[in-house]
């Protein structure tokens, strides 16, 4: 049975020429994941002139592996989502992930989980502990699950808890929402917001809620504020090592966003951070659970930030259309993304790296 996607007319212009290929690895591993096998040629074409991705299954796709794949990150309304998409897209601000690339982020972590299958039944807790102004957040949100972030910046922070606030008053959401300093011994070391919300009010009632809990601190004191393997998935996009021009000395006048990334200058890699705080990620992670880092090559190249994940005892899922995740943002920034996933235990663990090998056997074998 020959199925055709179709893709978003907004993706081509934040891919460029990327969209196809990037949607053609989120297929990929939607097929290795949850397809078994059954996954034939995923290829682009042109149907009435409108851009699909097209692809064959075996046995043609139940009704339960269509409603999975509706939520590709490229494609049109996904079936989890829960709220209108303005949640996602209102807020506009430099450094902001754009927020069809994080759903890309958090679907390809998600499949390199053991909780990809999961999705339409229970719900997932998401950690990403560089949140900036919430995007992965509220795609966690989105898909009726719980989130969890953490952001070093106080500007960011109160800016996000202003948003979402707003928000969930103006679409009448139920919710209850605390906000408000974290004290250790007398002394204040973060701020905090917490809100507990549901999409319909019957299911607020009969506790059927989601949390959103976010933190005003240092990502690598993360275990300080969340229980050790609490999350499913730990979905990060790293600073990109670039100032933004506008508001600095380098960058001339400001303005437009066009302008200020045209100044953008390079200045640090993530990898310090990354080194320092991964391992703290890691154990807040259930086993089976993944983690999935998207960054700037141009500061930091894959292999040693692989290695960072690798060094916190994580497996690195480095094969086939994972490597296929690379794309050009702009002159400054070149995107990639590594996912590695906790293995359940050590007896596990060679069962999983075989598991890997015989992927990148076959992949090799069809070369
Ligand atoms: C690329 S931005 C993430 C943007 C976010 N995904 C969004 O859409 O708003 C990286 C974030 O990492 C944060 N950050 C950098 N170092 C940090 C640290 N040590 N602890 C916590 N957050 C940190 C920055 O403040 C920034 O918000």
């Amino acid at each position: 049975m020959k199925y055709a996607l179709l893709i978003l007319p907004s993706s081509n212009r934040v891919y460029a020429d990327s969209s196809i290929a990037l949607t053609r690895a989120e297929v990929e591993l939607f097929g290795q994941a949850l397809l078994g096998g059954r996954l034939g040629e995923v290829e682009p074409e042109l149907i009435g002139g409108v851009p699909y991705v097209t692809f064959g299954v075996d046995g043609g796709l139940s009704r339960r592996e269509v409603a999975l794949l509706s939520n590709v990150s490229t494609a049109y309304a996904g079936r989890l989502d829960r709220f209108d998409d303005d949640l996602i897209t209102i807020q506009k601000y430099q450094g902001k992930t754009n927020e069809q690339f994080t759903k890309l982020l958090v679907n390809v972590t998600l499949l390199a989980s053991e909780f990809g299958g999961q999705v339409l039944d229970r719900k997932l807790a998401v950690l990403d502990p560089l949140c900036g102004r919430g995007t992965t957040l509220n795609q966690a949100l989105m898909y009726g699950w719980d989130a969890a972030g953490l952001d070093v910046d106080l500007k960011d922070f109160d800016a996000y808890a202003a948003f979402i606030q707003t928000w969930l008053k103006r679409k009448r959401i139920k919710h209850q929402a605390q906000i408000g300093p974290v004290r250790r011994e007398r002394r204040v070391v973060a701020r905090r917001l917490t809100i507990t919300l549901a999409a319909e009010k019957g299911d607020y009632k009969a506790g059927l809620t989601q949390q959103l809990d976010v933190v005003n601190a240092d990502t690598r004191q993360a275990g300080e504020f969340f229980g050790p393997e609490s999350f499913h998935l730990v979905v990060a996009d790293a600073p990109y090592g670039v100032r933004h021009g506008s508001r600095t000395a380098a960058g001339g006048s400001g303005g437009s966003p066009t302008r200020a990334s045209a100044a953008k200058v390079l200045v640090r890699s993530p990898l310090d951070l990354l080194s320092s705080a991964v391992p703290g990620w890691a154990r807040l992670l259930k086993p089976g659970g993944a983690v999935g880092i998207s960054w700037n090559t141009f500061v930091a190249r894959r292999e040693a930030a692989a290695q960072v994940l690798a060094d916190a005892g994580l497996e690195v899922m480095d094969y086939g259309p994972y490597l296929q995740l690379a794309h050009r943002v702009d002159q400054a920034i070149n995107r990639d993304i590594l996912v590695a996933r906790k293995v359940v235990n050590t007896a596990n663990r060679g069962a999983a790296s075989a598991v890997g090998a015989a992927r990148v056997a076959a992949d090799s074998d069809g070369e």
